[in-house]
């Protein structure tokens, strides 16, 4: 199984903001994920960090000035920029865009982004009234139409002291950006999938809910997984303790009401509907208007059926208004094959994923998952244990080879 980042050849730009600290996070974690990581400092970013923090995580020698002065010189900057599946600056300050803007290459960062072919992200970084001043403004402008990436800034605290824009984003969100690029051209690109994930929340009164132990850490990388496949993607999600994958068009619900009016009007003609989402089955008749009181004594919760939403989606009337895949979950604590199988031809499913939540390495809130694929054509595929982001792979591997042709 591989990254999105596995044998990516990835250029990392630093220029001279404080906020270049965090850009040994970023080439960290790329390493991390199989990238391979060719760091290019300018003089003002030594300033800042040193070129040793970066040979340190990237394993990789990181290039600087000297080496633009140096033996391998003229060649270097090609080469670089040539090889380059991707090329990020982060952080980019005012100065270095308006040098990009210009076409401005007075230094082995602004030689190479010159020379290269591959896409560029910008990840801006600078004090808010440099970042609103029309003249980079203009600049980011220029970028933009050229066909270059805006990552960011984001809005916050600055080391001025200053709050406003101009913020560089975090490397969790920069390498979400980075996915998005290099997912562009995949197997779904063109494709709209839907997934949905979390477990939903049934209101008893104002404080209290049913739910269930669902994180939403399948789905959220099912949802990643179409990203990387270049498919555009909205995540209906019930709350969770995670952060959204960038570039997902994200809808908040709470209940299997509303998870379900979201369904209806987001699926509809859609490649691909993803229901991870454990949505209660049952959820009480009626919530109370007020908090509930201890002292009323203990009370009995009269529940009724939640509407299944997998059946309401597979009773459309309309063809068109149905998605072209329909994919399940199945948690299972018993008779996992059978069970699902029942499941499958019940809500009319073209595949649905059971896992054993009795296993401790696999079902809620951990991060692998050990899944069986049972298909409408009866064909069974159990895999290994896996991350869920592994697991989510291959679902949508097998998702894009069902989908009819374009
Ligand atoms: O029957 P069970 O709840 O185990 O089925 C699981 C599958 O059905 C999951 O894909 C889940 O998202 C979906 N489901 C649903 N509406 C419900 C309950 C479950 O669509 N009310």
């Amino acid at each position: 199984m591989s990254s999105i980042f596995t044998s990516k050849h990835i250029l990392l730009g630093i220029t001279g903001s404080i906020a270049a600290y965090k850009a040994a996070e970023l080439a960290s974690r790329l390493t991390q994920e199989g990238a391979q990581v060719d760091v290019i400092l300018t003089p003002a970013a030594e300033r800042f960090v040193a070129p040793l923090t970066f040979q340190s995580v990237t394993g990789r020698k990181a290039f600087t000035e000297a080496e633009l002065w140096g033996g391998e010189a003229h060649v270097l900057h090609v080469g670089l920029g040539h090889s380059a599946d991707l090329l990020v600056i982060a952080p980019c300050t005012a100065n270095t865009i308006a040098r990009l803007a210009h076409g401005i290459a007075d230094d082995l960062l602004t030689i190479t982004a010159l020379a290269a072919r591959c896409p560029i992200i910008i990840a801006p970084a600078m004090d808010v009234g440099m970042y609103t001043h029309p003249a980079t403004q203009e600049n980011i402008r220029l970028l933009n139409e050229r066909g270059l990436h805006f990552a960011g800034p984001g809005e916050g605290r600055m080391a001025s002291g200053l709050t406003g824009k101009g913020r560089m984003l975090e490397p969790a969100e920069l390498l979400g950006h980075m996915r998005l690029i290099l997912g562009k051209n995949g197997k779904l690109a063109g494709r709209k999938v839907v997934v949905t994930a979390g477990g939903t929340q049934e209101p008893i009164d104002p404080v209290r809910v049913i739910t269930n132990r669902s994180s939403g850490k399948q789905g959220y990388a099912l949802a990643q997984a179409a990203l990387d496949a270049g498919a555009q993607v909205t995540l209906i999600t019930a709350p969770t303790a995670l952060s959204a994958p960038v570039g997902a068009r994200l809808i908040e619900v709470r209940t299997a009401a509303e998870m379900l009016e979201a369904v209806l009007a987001e699926s509809a003609g859609v490649d691909a509907l993803l229901m991870a989402a454990a949505v209660a089955d049952f959820r009480p008749k009626k919530a109370a208007e007020n908090k509930l009181k201890k002292q009323d004594g203990i009370l009995q919760i009269e529940l009724e059926a939640a509407p299944d939403i997998l059946e309401t989606v597979a009773g459309q009337k309309s063809r068109k208004n149905r998605p072209c895949l329909v994919v399940g979950f199945a948690a299972e604590s018993r008779d996992l094959v059978k069970n699902a199988s029942a499941k499958l031809s019940s809500k009319k499913l073209d595949m649905i994923v059971a896992n054993d939540i009795t296993a401790p390495d696999s079902g809620f809130a951990v991060n692998t998952n050990r899944v069986t694929l049972l298909f409408k054509d009866a064909k069974v595929e159990s895999l290994p244990l896996m991350s869920k982001a592994e697991v989510a792979e291959v679902i949508l591997e097998r998702v894009a080879g069902m989908l009819p042709k374009a």
